[in-house]
């Protein structure tokens, strides 16, 4: 039999952006507050500033109208430079520009009568700009926010309620962009969940871990009974669309060849792949029974919702790969710790981004020949890249050398598990034009191809500029994946 020798052909490279770490024009077309937007910038860059939420600042956040402690409110302003930005990726030969829709700009408060016209609006031209250029749109429904009122009126995703609120969006999504949007993905890494805030809306600081790790898990158990629910719309609406999950993929070595450290490690790795599958295999796995138990979580679940998370298995698995961890046996393993990392124990052979993440090309193959052995189903790695500080030289040039060979060395691997045998639909690198970071809501994080000039305060002209990166990466589109 023939072995793969490279990259397949009609291959989709683009790169991955978030609504609320692009678009800015928070308060404006009748947008909604969204959760993201009541986030603080971090004090500190290792720090994650997205846990740090309670009710009080949720308070303080929707009394303050100004964008000066919320960088996401501000983005990069791609609500009016969309079409911009737009050529530039085109100029790149992107196939594919994996966005999300804020859906507080479609429903402001979550649960209004109608859906905001001029919301859908801006996604109609910005899809439409894209297909000017032959760039398909990958949509991404929920990334790490949702209409701040959900949190205030029923805690977000521990609310069953949601649920609801949830489908009658997607529907509208689904109906509005049918034949126009050929790729969705459901919630952006779901398993941060875990970690606390990100994405389920629900404040749950000031509970005990116990209690934490309840309402968490309940809350995932709530997305995943929606997921199912829109793949199941999308399905019906639209079935020549496919519909993705998402998982951030974290897996977890063993520090050593010790048994008990190997079995750390599966246990570790199995709490990430408990999501995916569910959504992929359409059924809670067995292996977290004894885990909930242990822990003393009870999952509330209606009686069909089994039935309907069977009936709404995912197209593609879709996934984040920026890292891998390495974890020792110890009792905290079995334990709910509330973080969604493994642990923070430095692997020896790898080396860390300024930000500390353990950069390790050769687990990305690792992960894809997993996932295809476990799965099936095609594989999408629709986040990957290296966040670094750029210096841009007094001729608006930045060498970023560092960010090539990241990606050089990523791409190398995608290649090794391709003629492994993996069905891999595309990658979209994170961030192709410079944003505003997830965890930390700094602009000094950079991870594009094209810089911004804005810095952590919200200073510049927010000009775009090429980096060193742009060509090279055009260059490897161009010869879809052979010329790295
Ligand atoms: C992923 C998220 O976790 O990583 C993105 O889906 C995020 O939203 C990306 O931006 C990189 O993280 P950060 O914190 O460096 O922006």
């Amino acid at each position: 039999k023939d072995v793969p020798t490279g990259f397949p052909k009609g291959f989709l490279w683009g790169g991955a952006t978030a609504a609320n770490q692009i678009e800015g024009a928070w308060n404006v077309d009748g947008k909604g507050l969204t959760t993201a937007e009541a986030v603080k910038k971090a004090q500190n860059h290792l720090v994650l500033s997205m846990n740090d939420v309670s009710k009080s600042s949720i308070e303080e956040a929707i009394a303050d109208q100004t964008d000066e402690m919320y960088p996401k409110r501000r983005g990069i302003d791609f609500y009016h430079h969309y079409k911009e930005d737009i050529k530039l990726f085109a100029e790149m030969g992107f196939k594919v520009f994996r966005i999300s829709i804020a859906w507080a700009r479609i429903f402001p408060n979550g649960n209004d009568a109608e859906p905001n016209e001029a919301g859908l609006k801006f996604y109609d031209n910005v899809f439409k700009e894209c297909h000017k250029y032959g760039i398909e749109p990958v949509v991404t429904i929920s990334h790490y926010e949702m209409p701040l009122n959900l949190t205030v009126q029923q805690n977000g995703w521990a609310s069953r309620k949601t649920i609801e609120d949830f489908t009658r969006y997607t529907k509208v999504l689904f109906n509005r962009y049918r034949g126009v949007v050929k790729y969705w993905m459901t919630f952006n890494e779901i398993n941060a969940i875990i970690g606390g805030y990100t994405g389920t809306g629900a404040v749950d600081n000031e509970l005990s871990l116990t209690e934490q790790g309840q309402l968490r898990y309940q809350a995932v158990h709530h997305q995943f009974v929606a997921s199912a629910m829109a793949v199941k719309q999308c399905h019906e609406i639209d079935p020549e669309a496919k519909i993705g999950c998402m998982l951030a993929r974290m897996q977890t070595y063993p520090k050593s060849s010790n048994p008990s450290d190997v079995r750390a490690a599966q246990l570790q790795d199995q709490l990430n792949l408990f999501f995916t599958d569910v959504q992929v295999r359409g059924a809670y796995p067995e292996y977290m029974n004894r885990y909930f138990k242990e822990n003393g979580i009870e999952i509330k679940m209606e009686p069909d919702d089994e039935k309907i998370i069977m009936a709404g298995k995912v197209d593609y698995l879709g996934f984040s790969y920026y890292m891998t961890s390495i974890t020792t046996a110890s009792e905290h393993v079995e334990k709910f710790t509330g973080n969604f990392v493994a642990g923070s124990e430095k692997n020896p052979y790898l080396e860390t981004s300024d930000w500390g993440w353990q950069i390790d090309p050769i687990g990305l193959r690792i992960t894809l020949n997993e996932f295809w052995d476990r799965y099936r189903v095609p594989l999408f790695i629709v986040e990957n890249g290296l966040g670094a500080e750029d210096k841009m030289t007094l001729d608006h040039k930045v060498h970023d050398t560092y960010r090539i060979a990241y990606l050089r060395k990523h791409i190398e691997q995608m290649r090794e598990a391709i003629k492994d045998g993996v069905k891999l639909m595309g990658y979209t690198t994170w961030g192709p034009i410079d944003l505003i970071s997830f965890s930390t809501s700094e602009m000094s994080k950079r991870y594009g191809f094209i810089y911004v000039d804005q810095d952590d305060e919200g200073n510049g002209s927010l000009k775009r500029y090429k980096k060193d990166s742009f060509y090279w990466y055009k260059k490897v589109i161009a010869s879809n994946g052979e010329d790295l």
